[in-house]
């Protein structure tokens, strides 16, 4: 049924004939929620994150991230109705996410949306964190299932291949690491503030790739491995130290960004071959990753392929992803009920 669906990007004049979500998304530090218009047109779109507080820590401390969330969770919400000029009576749905992510945190948003369901008499819809990532390629673009997506974020490293609004197939994951969390890593070796991978990426720009870590599961495959690279960073600088050679860090970074992208695209293109599709969406926090940009496009034209790559605010984590996913749940009438439980994990991406 969703397949026709026909895409609305313009408003009508008819309002009844739009659609609103609310989207909720507290599953790590960013406090987050949106209005979403027929799953694409961004209204309001707002983000408060722990992120500066939890530099203090080297990294997310998940109590205090469920706690900013408490603070911060009213706040939010009445701002994102604010700026979308949009009253609570109007909306059609809540949508949140309520896997996978930090328990605590996952909470906090789920009850927050029970409770605003129940008392406004307005149904919630429950929606899975990845769900939302491959979903944020629809906000304010005209793309359409099916395509190849990769999702690549602090927790996850996933190849979809996205055969509809609901349908997904997983063709590749991670076996440990995922990639935005080996960026992390390797950022606190190299003494670079929380969160690391925005800043490697910079630091990498001035360095040369003249490192050679390795790449794992190149070979075969569609899954990826991110533990030996880790380690063979951190082998190297510790051999550097003990014959007291110079670090040089801006080297290890673009060294270290080039073996961890290069195998993303080798694995793009083995997905492309198999699955004969012509169109690669990539989303999650590392797709704001300028390597990763490049080489996508420099693999777009080498093989004829389409590339679509959201905006940099849609690709961290936000509540636009998670209304726009919310809303082709609602065309299909998935509601949830107020027995729905958070999960930290979960492998079904719908
Ligand atoms: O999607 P996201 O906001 O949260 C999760 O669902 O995990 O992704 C956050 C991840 C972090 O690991 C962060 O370091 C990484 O995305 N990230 C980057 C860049 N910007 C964000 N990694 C590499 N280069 C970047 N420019
Ligand atoms: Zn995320």
């Amino acid at each position: 049924m969703l397949e026709n669906i026909e895409i609305n990007i313009k408003e009508d004049k008819e309002d009844k004939e739009n659609i609103k979500i609310l989207g909720i998304e507290t599953s790590c530090d960013e406090t987050a929620a949106s209005v979403v218009i027929n799953g694409r047109i961004v209204k309001s779109n707002v983000i408060s994150s722990s992120s500066e507080y939890q530099s203090i820590f080297g990294g997310v401390v998940p109590e205090v991230a469920s706690r900013k969330h408490i603070e911060n969770i009213g706040k939010v919400v009445d701002k994102s109705l604010k700026d979308a000029k949009i009253t609570l009576k109007e909306i059609n749905a809540i949508a949140v996410t309520n896997s996978p992510g930090l328990i605590g945190s996952l909470l906090v948003g789920l009850n927050f949306a029970k409770a605003l369901s129940y008392a406004s008499n307005i149904p919630f819809i429950a929606v899975n964190h990845l769900h939302g990532h491959i979903s944020s390629c629809y906000l304010e673009s005209n793309i359409k299932p099916p395509f190849m997506c990769l999702i690549v974020s602090g927790g996850h490293t996933l190849l979809v291949h996205v055969k509809d609004y609901l349908k997904n197939e997983i063709l590749g994951t991670t076996t440990d690491d995922a990639v935005g969390e080996a960026y992390d890593k390797i950022a606190r070796i190299l003494d670079l503030p929380y969160p690391g991978g925005p800043k490697l990426d910079n630091l990498a720009s001035i360095g040369k790739k003249n490192i050679d870590f390795p790449m794992s599961f190149a070979n075969d495959g569609l899954n990826f491995s991110y533990s030996g690279l880790k380690s063979s960073v951190i082998n190297y600088i510790n051999t550097q130290k003990m014959k007291n050679s110079e670090i040089i860090k801006e080297d290890i970074a673009a060294s270290f960004q080039k073996a961890a992208i290069d195998i993303l695209i080798i694995k793009i293109k083995r997905a492309l071959e198999n699955t004969k599709l012509n169109t690669v969406a990539i989303c999650g926090g590392v797709a704001c990753n300028s390597y990763l940009r490049y080489s996508v496009s420099k693999l777009a034209k080498e093989e004829n392929v389409n590339i679509h790559i959201p905006k940099t605010i849609y690709c961290t984590d936000n509540g636009a992803m998670i209304a726009s996913a919310g809303f082709y749940k609602f065309l299909n009438k998935e509601f949830s009920d107020l027995a729905t439980n958070a999960y930290s994990t979960n492998p079904h991406i719908i």
